[in-house]
């Protein structure tokens, strides 16, 4: 079905800001998609609004109980001006995964896909083009019914709120850096059976002390090791995270504990076809060290929406940093990284089908 939401246009349009400093999650667009969802009725009466404050029952359920997922995606600005998504399907796909976990009920495919094209073509002139810049796309929906019950809500809201965005990690304005992280040994993410692979606000607010810790030591985000026995290496912060040991990339596997990220599932295409050798595996932090110690720790980095490919050339793991290699961007993170803000951007030929006009 296609869709044709009414729009009301805001009669204060924000002046833009700067986009050589956009930080991330700093600055929202003019306007906002909501749709509505009751038992028995399904999704209902959504409207692309100007973006302002909306009014919550002080008892609803997703501010006790946290009843809530998002997703997050970009929309970039090719070469040509034309507006392009990257493999919005997937994080469709990983919405309703998430929605079954969190017993929201499924969003609609066109409703999702209808809702993103007709946000973005209104607030069109906000997505930016300078060198590492992106629209970042926030959907999300929250339980707002009005119980104190440990139970799924009756009534649900979606909205999708766009901004404008830089990189994640300040170190990589303006081209890559490597970054300092802190192995987090006490506190854990997710455990097998737990809420690891979806996408949950009570995910990230039970990371927070361990971010602050990280904060504290100076480092930039938290390596996470799993929650049985602290050992085996997992993701970090808001992105998976891979590992070169010699001439092997490896990964942490998909057992239901961290997110399965889009960019983790990219890379591993990319490298697969250059003929790296590429694992996903479990890989004690362990292990990590003896190869920093014998100099077969190559490369450390990153990969997420919003860190892109994110190198790393330390990691403080019990009171010692670990070195990687020279500490510095190594090249296998630079290729990627170029190839994939390439593909996204239109800059390089996407040969993987992976970009989609809007
Ligand atoms: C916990 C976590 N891991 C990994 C990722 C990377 O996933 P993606 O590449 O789909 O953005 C994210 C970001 O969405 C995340 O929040």
């Amino acid at each position: 079905m296609k869709y044709n939401f009414p729009v009301t246009k805001t009669t204060h349009p924000k002046e833009k800001p700067d986009q050589t400093k956009l930080g991330f999650g700093k600055y929202f667009t003019d306007h906002m998609f909501i749709i509505e969802y009751d038992e028995g009725q399904g999704w209902h009466d959504g409207r692309i609004v100007p973006h302002e404050p909306i009014a919550i029952e002080p008892a609803s359920c997703v501010l006790h109980y946290a009843q809530m997922m998002f997703e997050g995606m970009k929309a970039y600005k090719t070469p040509s001006g034309e507006i392009q998504l990257f493999r919005p399907d997937q994080n469709f796909e990983r919405m309703n995964r998430t929605n079954d976990r969190m017993c929201i009920p499924h969003m609609d495919k066109d409703v999702f896909f209808d809702a993103i094209k007709q946000l973005i073509d209104v607030d069109m002139d906000w997505v930016p083009s300078e060198p590492g810049t992106a629209l970042y796309i926030r959907p999300f929906i929250f339980g707002d019914e009005v119980s104190f019950s440990v139970l799924p809500a009756k009534h649900y809201n979606f909205i999708i709120i766009l901004c404008p965005v830089g990189s994640y990690y300040a170190a990589n304005d303006g081209g890559l850096a490597t970054t300092r992280i802190y192995v987090e040994d006490e506190y854990i993410r997710a455990a097998v059976g737990g809420t690891g692979f979806a996408k949950c606000g009570g995910n990230y607010a039970g990371g927070m002390a361990a971010s602050a810790k990280a904060m504290e030591h100076k480092c930039k985000d938290v390596l996470w090791l799993d929650a049985a026995e602290h050992k085996y290496v997992e993701e970090i912060g808001t992105s998976n995270a891979f590992f070169m040991i010699g001439d092997e990339v490896i990964t942490a596997p998909l057992m239901g504990t961290i997110l399965p990220g889009i960019t983790r599932n990219s890379v591993i295409q990319l490298l697969k076809k250059w003929g790296v050798k590429v694992t996903e595996r479990r890989l004690s932090i362990d292990e990590v060290v003896a190869a920093s110690e014998n100099g077969t720790l190559k490369e450390v980095f990153a990969s997420g929406t919003a860190a892109v490919i994110s190198p790393i050339g330390c990691l403080y793991y019990m009171g010692e940093d670990h070195k990687v290699a020279d500490g510095n961007v190594g090249p296998v993170a630079q290729k990627l990284y170029d190839t994939l803000y390439g593909i996204q951007t239109g800059k390089v030929e996407d040969d993987m089908g992976w970009t989609v006009k809007l």
